[in-house]
């Protein structure tokens, strides 16, 4: 079984990315293997709704940058797929919207190919807007025909500078408990 974690910070080593590694370093304790991808270092451009992928059905998206479709492949590879956001005014990072719409767009293209992957949404922020945030990603989701795990509490967390989410002790555990659950699922469905 495989992972993949995608950070939607414009930023690497940060927040969002503390709280996905947790997730994974849980994930890896229970036998599950996971990569990282920070969208801070790529380009993906906004889905320009040219409806390329519902006419060629090919899982491709036809407009071409450095990173989209390795990464989509890598969703598609995956059982599993958590995704992160920093809270930007309030929403989600413009870096992850545009490849959740686009991703989106070609997994429906071609019979939802997400469908029963396992998953689930991250948010942190310096003080608000983390529950919208997390709304946001679980719209896709849902959609996705994807299953999503609970927890003790929400997948958030508290932090401005790098690195302050980990002193956010209530954000790990509930981090570590909806990795668990994650992992739990994981084998029921595939013992
Ligand atoms: C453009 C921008 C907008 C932000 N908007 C908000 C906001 O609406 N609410 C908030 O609490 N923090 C806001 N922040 C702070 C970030 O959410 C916070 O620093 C977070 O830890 C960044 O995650 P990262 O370390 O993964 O980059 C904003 C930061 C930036 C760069």
């Amino acid at each position: 079984m495989k992972a993949i974690a995608i950070n939607g910070s414009a930023r690497a080593g940060g927040n969002t990315e503390a709280l996905l590694q947790k997730c994974l370093s849980v994930l890896a304790a229970e036998g599950i293997t996971g990569t990282m991808t920070n969208l801070s270092d790529k380009t993906i451009h906004p889905c320009t709704a040219c409806g390329a992928c519902f006419k060629n059905k090919d899982n491709r998206c036809a407009a071409h940058d450095d990173a989209f479709q390795e990464i989509y492949d890598a969703m598609r590879e995956a059982d599993i797929i958590v995704l992160g956001s920093p809270v930007y005014f309030g929403s989600a990072s413009a870096n992850i919207t545009a490849l959740l719409d686009r991703a989106g767009y070609v997994a429906r293209a071609n019979g939802n190919v997400f469908a029963r992957k396992l998953g689930g949404p991250f948010a942190v922020a310096r003080r608000a807007g983390q529950n919208f945030t997390l709304a946001q990603l679980m719209f896709w989701f849902m959609i996705m025909d994807m299953v999503v795990p609970g927890s003790s509490y929400w997948n958030m967390g508290f932090g401005r500078n790098k690195g302050e989410v980990n002193e956010d002790e209530e954000a790990m555990d509930t981090v570590t408990r909806f990795a668990e659950n994650l992992a739990w699922l994981a084998k029921k469905i595939h013992p």
